[in-house]
């Protein structure tokens, strides 16, 4: 099915459309309206902007809307197609347009009965089947059967991986720290030696498994990290044969595995379907099974997929991600908010916010729209925020007191796997203060009359609160923030599947290291570039 008009009918631009006109007036009469007035006029109101689904709730009642607000902004997202993109991509349609690509990670979350067809193939067999493999290679590991080179059991996994092949499956890790398994389980991403050689520190090469998890199997960081992983193994080992017990890859590019020296029933395949920042679900989150056990991984994907089903049928106005979506265009289109901070108000979230960073600004980063054009108005927003209540003592006197609109999302999950109730409790009560003090705020009287003791409040926040931190929350909380940067993307017009503007960086790093073998600057380059060079090769010794 076509997504694009007519060729003949030009696409309106996302401002042009009535609805946004429509919106862009709304916008004015709410000036001077106060989220706290709104509360008052309406003792209802938190019944009435909060959504609950599965054990996850989600309040969006401190925002700068009205019942009308949230009716123009679905209005929009009628008018953009949300629900037509949104089945489109569940169907497996080439919505990645510029790739020429489906987009599928919610189909390594489906049951296997589902059929999903991509090129004239249910894939579905492929991806149980590929769940099947981890399965057992997982029960394997964790049971002793699988030994390393010298017949002793591993004891500890080492993920290779950078972006998508890393910030997920790390972050998944350390939010089940309470579920984890025998094993320890590390992760290297940077090709700064440090990393690896901080990582490996201690490890028993006998007892140590690499995973090389890369979709490309070409990336520099993870290429060179696995040849000294590799290195640092045969140099203990002193045997080539070494590597089918203590190497295995995750990955789309069979040649390149075995061109690496991994057997192919080593590998762990994965389609072009699964974007690098959606990929955790893939065999890229294997990592993930050795950590918390495959049950647990099942369970992770069982909660995404609880949320695609959420996603697919909930009416727009009560749909989660669709709320989350509109809300963060009204601030980033209509009120200049040009960053949001995400706040988990949970330690074992604390790579979360890094995690989001890759999914929604390498997705909606973007300029150009569909039809090639620059666009006429803003796009993805500035991610950060550090796990509360960390951030509280660092940056939140900005998002309280500085000159930008910063919108919050607040996470916190209720019960906890480590019995120290007393502190729980006081990290809720931050939590929900924080949220109270960035709407409430407070006058000059209340502040001493000393103005800079004002706050202005009127900031908006939502928080998503859930019963725990167990791998079906998790899952839905990861798909929550995927959906919802999907809808953004469609509403924006551009594509949040692929990534061109990592490439630059890439080629030149690539021309720099060859000058610097050569011993100069790259043809051409400008005298910062050069005069960098020659620095290096000055401190070197
Ligand atoms: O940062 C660019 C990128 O292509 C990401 O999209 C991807 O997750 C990452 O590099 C790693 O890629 P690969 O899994 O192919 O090594």
């Amino acid at each position: 099915m076509s997504s694009q008009p007519a060729r003949s009918m030009p696409f309106p631009m996302l401002n042009e459309r009535p609805e946004w006109v429509a919106l862009a007036k709304h916008r004015k009469a709410m000036e001077s309206v106060s989220i706290k007035s709104l509360f008052a006029q309406d003792a209802q109101r938190f019944d009435r902007f909060h959504v609950s689904h599965e054990g996850m709730l989600l309040d969006y009642s401190k925002h700068r809307v009205t019942a009308e607000t949230m009716t123009l902004l679905v209005n929009l997202a009628r008018a953009c197609d949300v629900e037509g993109w949104r089945d489109r991509m569940f169907e497996g349609d080439a919505i990645n347009e510029s790739e020429g690509r489906a987009v599928l990670h919610t189909a390594l979350r489906r049951p296997a009965a589902d059929k999903v067809m991509v090129d004239g193939e249910n894939v579905m067999p492929f991806v149980h089947g590929v769940l099947k493999q981890m399965k057992a290679f997982t029960e394997s590991v964790l049971s002793k059967q699988w030994k390393g080179h010298t017949g002793k059991p591993i004891e500890t996994v080492v993920n290779i991986g950078i972006g998508g092949s890393d910030l997920g499956p790390y972050m998944v890790c350390e939010a089940l720290k309470p579920f984890k398994t025998r094993l320890d389980v590390r992760f290297v991403s940077n090709v700064d030696g440090a990393h690896i050689h901080e990582t490996v520190k201690g490890c028993d090469p006998e007892t140590t498994l690499f995973i090389v998890a890369s979709k490309t199997f070409t990336t520099q960081e993870t290429m060179a990290n696995a040849d000294t992983a590799k290195k640092w193994l045969l140099a203990a080992l002193k045997d080539q044969a070494a590597i089918a017990k203590h190497f295995v890859a995750l990955s789309t590019n069979e040649k390149a595995v075995q061109a690496f020296g991994i057997a192919p029933e080593n590998m762990f395949p994965f389609r072009d379907w699964v974007g690098g920042r959606y990929s955790l679900w893939s065999a890229i989150g294997l990592s993930i099974c050795l950590a918390v056990g495959f049950d647990n991984f099942e369970k992770l994907l069982a909660g995404g997929h609880a949320m695609d089903r959420h996603f697919q049928t909930a009416p727009l106005d009560k749909n989660m991600p669709v709320i989350m979506a509109l809300l963060g265009l009204w601030y980033r289109n209509f009120w200049n908010a040009d960053s949001i901070a995400v706040l988990p108000y949970s330690q074992y979230l604390h790579r979360f916010t890094a995690f989001l960073q890759q999914m929604d600004m390498e997705s909606n980063g973007k300029s150009v729209d569909r039809q090639g054009r620059r666009v006429g108005y803003e796009t993805g927003p500035i991610v950060f925020g550090e796990p509360g209540t960390n951030g509280q003592h660092a940056f939140y006197q900005l998002i309280h007191q500085g000159t930008s609109l910063i919108p919050c999302d607040f996470i916190g999950a209720v019960n906890i796997e480590n019995g120290l109730q007393e502190h729980q409790r006081m990290l809720l009560a931050n939590m929900i203060a924080q949220a109270q003090a960035l709407m409430d705020g407070r006058g000059l009287a209340a502040s001493g009359n000393d103005p800079q003791k004002v706050f202005e409040g009127n900031r908006p926040s939502t928080t998503i609160l859930f019963d725990r931190l167990d791998p079906i929350r998790l899952g839905m909380l990861i798909a929550l923030y995927e959906h919802k940067v999907f809808v953004q993307g469609i509403l924006w017009n551009i594509n949040s599947f692929d990534q061109w503007g990592v490439e630059l960086g890439k080629v030149l790093a690539k021309n720099i290291l060859s000058a610097m073998d050569k011993g100069g600057a790259p043809d051409g380059a400008d005298s910062s570039t050069a005069g960098l060079l020659a620095a290096l090769r000055k401190f070197h010794h």
